[in-house]
């Protein structure tokens, strides 16, 4: 098994089970055209976000790391009418194609993109205590990672979730003294998650049209 399978039986899972969903192809078309990086979810990671939204009740939603909107997208479609969703990016590029992807699928008073580094916004929201978010998902540069998870940790609320992508990356993640920022930040990661009693954790290992990866969950729970 390789990756042309994994992505075949992506293409498969997509036809089959995300036919009734939104479309996002012209979000990705806009990303694609402004060139930006092709590092966004899957289709169906995106469904699985929304169904977290969904499962969650969730009103409130963090993003650490944007790129187009397109995970932001899934998420913020499933959101009720006042619900609302901070999605965080570095890249002022970024952030504009986002902000287009936001308003062409009717989402500009759903999302608020925020522009900077993403320690920074954090900080900022802790201090404006911010209404706490029901889910947070961290996707931005992973050597952030644990900080990242330090300051979702006082904005989310009890019962509410984490969800951090790219916590395997082919297996990286086992590379004793990584001389890379980003399998360290994810190493420490796990790390702050096994030493922290006030989440309850797993992360699943996933294969498919991004390769092989993972996704680590941390549920809040006091
Ligand atoms: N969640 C997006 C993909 C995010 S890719 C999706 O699935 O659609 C990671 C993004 O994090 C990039 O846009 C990158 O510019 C941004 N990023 C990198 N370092 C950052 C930082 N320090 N603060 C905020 N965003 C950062
Ligand atoms: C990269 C970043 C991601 O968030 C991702 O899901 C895949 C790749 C990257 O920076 O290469
Ligand atoms: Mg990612």
């Amino acid at each position: 098994m390789d990756e042309a399978t994994w992505t075949r039986v992506d293409e498969l899972i997509a036809a089959r089970l995300l036919t009734r969903d939104e479309d996002f192809t012209a979000a990705l078309e806009r990303c694609k055209r402004a060139g930006l990086p092709e590092i966004q979810v899957s289709p169906a990671q995106g469904k699985f976000l929304q169904l977290l939204v969904r499962l969650l009740g969730a009103k409130n939603v963090l993003e650490v790391g944007t790129l187009g909107g397109y995970s932001a997208t899934w998420m913020a479609m499933a959101l009720p009418i006042d619900g609302r969703l901070v999605t965080l990016e570095l890249d002022p590029k970024h952030a504009k194609v986002a902000r287009e992807n936001f308003a062409a699928a009717g989402l500009t008073e759903t999302v608020e993109v925020r522009v900077g580094p993403a320690l920074e916004s954090l900080k900022e929201l802790v201090s404006e205590l911010a209404a706490p978010f029901d889910l947070a998902f961290v996707d931005a540069d992973k050597a952030g990672y644990p900080e990242y998870f330090q300051l979702s940790l006082k904005l989310v609320r009890r019962g509410g979730l984490i969800v951090f992508d790219n916590v395997v990356r082919e297996g990286r993640v086992l590379e004793q003294g990584s001389a890379d920022a980003s399998v360290r930040g994810v190493q420490k990661l796990y790390e702050l998650l096994e030493a922290e009693p006030r989440v309850s954790c797993t992360a699943l290992q996933t294969v498919g049209v991004k390769g092989y990866d993972g996704l680590a969950l941390a549920l809040v729970v006091r």
